[in-house]
């Protein structure tokens, strides 16, 4: 007899229904897996055939033959073990075939113990739109699928356990719905900076409309302090923005089993030896979501940017215009998504203090150039927001006036936002530097002066088309920070001021 038993698998970070279909036939004892098994996935017959027997079953000396649907599919991984041991036992009538909307996901340990594992989350997500209407996970991973209100979850323990639930003897609690909330980080504050208002303001229109940054000044500035403070006062995420993320975290295993869903934006910070890899995604073995995919929907912060390896830097390039990454395995490519808000601080030279009042740099024009060009113009253009960060004076420091509290900057931020998402509302657009060309021409409305001084920036400026709509959304943030649905003359100038180093003028 056959038994079909539903489960799930992952390409890049999506579900993937996939059926185990498990036959017992006369003949020799053998146990086959096939429709394009990985290694993982064959080594499933022996955890399998020792589960079986550990836990009081038995196996059955027929020829079993695991056949896993669809077959172009490449099966990855050991979660097939849950479905493949359910499938023998059914198959052999040890156990009641389960219901046509069941679907089982789950690693084995030989004990017959089911141990943790990755993308619970879309593999959830997939099985709701599949149709299944009771998935099974392990323990650790039943309030990560939880999220998909409209599933029942069991939280399996064991074989045993799972066994006499299917039985009827002893159901299985089903694991309780979680609810989404969001969730304000208590932490560093920007009430501790005193002065650099110019930078703080450029940092909240970078946090409204999630623009990217890049902070240039010499040692001791405060650009580390003022970085650090970013997730403070970034938007509320909202629940479709956190199922995105959330979905890339489970993928990699980072979910915590507690909170299954990312609470607030993400705020990575990897340090400046990070691999091309690291960053981007990808891996030879097991492929793993990089750095600029953890940071969806969140921040990406790159300290000392010119210490980055050259081709870690370059391959933000593609995913910058983008938002996915494309990673390239044997099996084939797959993308992850990657729309984060890129934060970069460096020095303005070699010693770090160009421009000092001190009057202490004396690297000549050339080695300035030399140490600006390690970040490449390609990269600069992509950046929004060039802001230079000078010195605080003693006076402001010794003072120690309380500067402006997060809370009230992420207060008008959050307006921001607010108007971003009432306008894009339906088009899958979230905030204003993810405006597509086509919608900045229906949404980016200048008044007559603004236009006017626009057209004169840009023969000015030399500026490259890319630059000019980057201009045009930051001065959209600058508009929606003001409440107001008309982009003027004043929001553009800012905008404008914002690109420095276009103007190649050194700091
Ligand atoms: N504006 C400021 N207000 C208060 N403290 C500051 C300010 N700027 C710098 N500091 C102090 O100087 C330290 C060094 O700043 P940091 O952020 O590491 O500078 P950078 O990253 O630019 O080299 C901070 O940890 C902080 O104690
Ligand atoms: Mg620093
Ligand atoms: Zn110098």
């Amino acid at each position: 007899m056959v038994a079909n038993i539903h489960s799930c698998g992952i390409v890049g970070i999506q579900g993937q229904p996939v059926l185990c279909q498990c036959d017992l036939s006369g003949g020799l004892p053998q146990f086959d897996v096939v429709g394009l098994p990985d290694a993982s996935v064959k080594e499933s017959r022996d955890r399998v055939r020792a589960a079986v027997k550990n836990c009081g079953f038995e196996f059955p000396q027929r020829r079993i033959t695991v056949n896993l649907a669809p077959g172009e599919l490449k099966k990855e991984g050991p979660i097939y073990d849950l479905p493949i041991l359910v499938g023998v036992l059914c198959a052999s009538k040890q156990l009641p075939l389960p219901p046509e909307d069941a679907c089982f996901i789950g690693e084995l340990s030989l004990e017959g113990r089911l141990r943790p594992a990755t993308g619970v989350l879309p593999m959830a997500l997939a099985a709701r739109d599949a149709g299944i209407k009771t998935l099974y996970v392990p323990e650790d991973n039943a309030a990560e699928a939880s999220v998909c209100e409209e599933l029942t979850v069991i939280p399996v323990r064991d074989v045993p356990q799972l066994a006499a639930h299917l039985t009827g003897e002893v159901p299985i609690p089903a694991q309780p719905c979680y609810t989404f909330a969001t969730q304000w980080q208590e932490g560093l504050d920007f009430a501790d900076v005193m002065g650099q208002e110019m930078v703080k303001r450029a940092l909240e229109i970078a946090a409204a409309g999630s623009h990217h940054v890049l902070m240039i000044g010499p040692p001791g500035s405060g650009k580390s302090m003022l970085a650090k403070r970013l997730p403070s006062i970034l938007p509320d995420m909202t629940l479709e923005e956190s199922l995105e993320t959330s979905k890339v975290y489970s993928v990699a295993g980072l979910l915590e089993s507690g909170t299954p869903m990312l609470q607030s934006r993400p705020f990575r910070s990897p340090h400046h030896t990070v691999s091309p890899v690291g960053l981007a995604g990808g891996g030879s073995t097991r492929p793993r979501p990089g750095e600029i995919s953890l940071a969806h929907n969140g921040v990406l912060f790159l300290d000392e940017l010119p210490e980055f390896r050259r081709d870690a830097v370059e391959v933000l390039r593609q995913p910058l215009e983008d938002g996915v990454v494309t990673v390239s395995r044997i099996s084939g490519t797959f993308t992850y998504p990657s729309q984060f808000m890129l934060v970069c601080a460096m020095n303005p030279c070699k010693c770090g203090y160009f421009g000092h009042p001190s009057g202490r740099c004396n690297c000549t024009d050339q080695s300035i150039r030399n140490y600006r060009k390690r970040i490449s113009g390609p990269m600069l253009d992509r950046i929004d927001l060039h802001v230079p960060v000078s010195s605080v004076a003693y006076d402001q420091l010794r003072e120690r006036k309380p500067a402006e509290s997060s809370e009230a900057i992420r207060a008008r931020v959050n307006a921001a936002r607010e108007r971003q998402r009432a306008r894009y509302a339906g088009t899958g657009v979230h905030c204003n530097a993810q405006l597509t060309p086509g919608m900045m021409r229906e949404h980016c409305p200048l008044t007559p002066e603004a236009q006017q001084l626009m057209a004169g920036a840009f023969d000015r400026l030399g500026l490259s088309a890319r630059a000019h709509d980057r201009i045009l959304k930051v001065a959209r943030t600058i508009a929606d920070l003001a409440g107001e649905e008309r982009i003027s003359h004043m929001h553009v100038a800012e905008a404008i001021q914002y690109r420095s180093l276009d103007r190649d003028t050194l700091l």
